[in-house]
């Protein structure tokens, strides 16, 4: 099984919606079984909680379930027992490579990393900038591009 993390700050906006659209991909590739998937943030302010209303709302009126998806703080053994660590900006990268010293882990990387010439870096955080919708736009972009990008190297 690949385990695949996706971590952003408050585990409310960003990372929760990447796990969303993420799953819903592997549904439709039949990928569900290999591949698993799972959310954090770095901070704790959030723990238990359900995502935010408007991670909840783009997720509906694009179909995807939001359901279970509950907030957690990443934990040092995430970075052992996870493959792939995917941040949604630099700050969580740097949080995510400072925590992880110089235990083997695997690939901690940027979701837009992936996605060639895109139009920006780091996934804006709505839960600042109120713009869920264009935040649905690159999170999806990055999905697909991290999905194809594990594929290619992990053969499936
Ligand atoms: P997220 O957004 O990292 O995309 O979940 C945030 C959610 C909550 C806070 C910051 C960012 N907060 O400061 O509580």
């Amino acid at each position: 099984m690949v385990k695949v993390l996706f971590v952003c700050l408050g585990n409310i906006c960003r990372s929760p919606m990447a796990e969303a659209i993420f799953k819903e991909k592997l549904k439709g590739d039949g990928l569900e079984n290999q591949i698993e998937v799972d959310s954090a943030g770095t901070g704790d302010w959030h723990e238990g909680n359900p995502p935010h209303e408007g991670t909840q709302g783009i997720l509906k009126e694009k179909n995807i379930s939001s359901e279970g998806l509950r907030a957690r703080q990443v934990k040092e053994e995430d970075l052992e027992m996870y493959d792939y660590i995917i941040g949604m900006d630099a700050e969580n990268v740097g949080n995510l490579t400072r925590m992880k010293g110089l235990k083997k882990s695997g690939e901690i990387a940027r979701l837009l990393d992936f996605v060639e010439d895109g139009k920006e870096d780091d996934v804006p955080d709505p839960y600042f900038t109120g713009n869920f919708d264009y935040v649905y736009e690159l999170v999806d972009e990055g999905c697909e591009r991290l999905l194809a990008h594990i594929r290619e190297k992990e053969g499936l």
